[in-house]
């Protein structure tokens, strides 16, 4: 289980999160939408420990992450999957070295149960076979898919997605939706979807979070926040342009 308990985080005189509360249950996919700039990156960059909270605190898997030393960080960050908004993959590298890299520095297996389980991940994402490629020579769907392929490679308990549908065309989006779909169908995952695409957060959300202005605005199943009466979840799901002309009912 996540738990993002009362999480304050400023840099500078900026304030981003401001209270955030959020409870990820085993096996859900929680999906959190809101504003370019509201902080979800930020939010879920706690998780794993790449930052700290001000106040504050974030548990996974019964474990005060903030209070981890460096060797029990790296060991949680292990069972962690992160699919980064820029698919991130190393262009002078080839797709299987993408993928093993995670396993090769975790130095447990061998080269050979490394291969096998880069193609186990590969096959996941219908990208069979495509190990001695290099990332340019792929679209950029692909490389998303690639990007997942890593981050499954290690069988992680959690995976966090970040925008994996941001800057591409509508049929590419669904078919990375229906392997986030998958993931946790197949691979039984815990995942943190964040996106500001609806049609996604509908697709692949067990439950859907807003954050706004620092706090989570309203957490509910895909049909309460389908439904929300609440104006500021309404215009953001609805893609209208001002809070006024919600309010107007224009
Ligand atoms: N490491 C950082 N140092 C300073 N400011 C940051 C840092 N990371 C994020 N921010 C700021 O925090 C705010 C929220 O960023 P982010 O979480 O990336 O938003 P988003 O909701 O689009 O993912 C932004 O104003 C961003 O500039
Ligand atoms: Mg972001």
């Amino acid at each position: 289980m996540i738990k993002l308990v009362d999480v304050h985080k400023a840099f500078g005189s900026k304030r981003v999160l401001e209270g955030f509360t959020l409870e990820v249950n085993e096996g859900e996919t929680m999906v959190i939408i809101g504003y370019s700039g509201t902080g979800k990156s930020v939010a879920i960059k706690h998780i794993v420990g790449l930052l700290e909270p001000d106040e504050g605190t974030v548990w996974v898997d019964g474990k005060e992450v903030p209070r981890l030393h460096r060797d029990e960080l790296y060991e949680l960050r292990a069972h962690i999957g992160y699919v980064f908004q820029f698919a991130a993959l190393f262009d002078s590298l080839n797709i299987g070295d993408n993928v093993a890299m995670g396993l090769r520095k975790e130095g447990r297996l061998n080269e050979r149960d490394i291969m096998l389980r880069v193609g186990e991940a590969l096959d996941l994402v219908d990208l069979p076979n495509v190990e001695s490629k290099f990332p340019a020579e792929l679209s950029g769907g692909m490389r998303k898919r690639v990007g997942i392929a890593r981050a499954i490679a290690r069988r992680p308990k959690y995976i966090m997605y970040d925008e994996p549908t941001t800057g591409l065309d509508p049929v590419t989006s669904a078919v990375i939706d229906q392997l986030m779909v998958r993931m946790r169908e197949k691979l039984r995952v815990t995942s943190i979807v964040i996106t500001h695409d609806m049609r996604s957060a509908y697709t692949v959300g067990s439950r859907i979070a807003m954050l706004y202005e620092g706090k989570c605005r309203q957490v509910g199943t895909v049909d309460e926040i389908r439904h929300s009466q609440d104006p500021v979840v309404r215009q953001f799901i609805e893609g209208r342009p001002s809070l006024d002309s919600a309010e107007a009912g224009v």
